[in-house]
């Protein structure tokens, strides 16, 4: 095995456990917070969408990133450009779900809030097997 090929086997291996984090992420968001709040909030189509479109994106990003890093020539310099931009688009995501989003999930009822939070912690504990400790 090459330098570049074991280089590009651990990258390989730290972009899918981050597309497998983001991914349970983006899974209770979709199956637990974003409806809830989209029944009690109208006015958050627009940022729920936007959400939804970063993960997408982030999704797919991260996806072909691990491909690109897959075969006989690793492309680090496309994985690298793409963790790059992927960073940027997350702290404005972030930075909407934590100002925008999160603090009306804090105000939710506690009997709508106790199931939600329920919810969401056994969505981030359902791991793909792949992903050992
Ligand atoms: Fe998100």
């Amino acid at each position: 095995m090459s330098i570049d090929s074991g280089l590009a086997a651990d990258a390989c291996v730290a972009l899918d456990r981050i597309w497998i984090r983001l991914a349970v992420h983006i899974r209770a968001e979709h199956k637990v917070v974003f409806p809830a709040l989209a029944e009690t909030h109208s006015d958050l189509r627009a940022p729920l969408q936007t959400l939804h479109e970063d993960h997408d994106y982030f999704m797919a990003s991260l996806a072909g990133s691990v491909k690109s890093m897959h075969g006989p020539s690793p492309d680090f310099a496309s994985a690298r450009t793409a963790v790059e931009v992927l960073k940027l688009r997350l702290a404005a995501h972030n930075a909407l779900e934590e100002g925008g989003v999160y603090p009306l999930v804090d105000k939710l009822p506690q009997e709508q809030l106790t199931p939600i939070l329920g919810q969401v912690a056994r969505e981030l504990a359902f791991l793909p097997p792949r992903y050992g400790p």
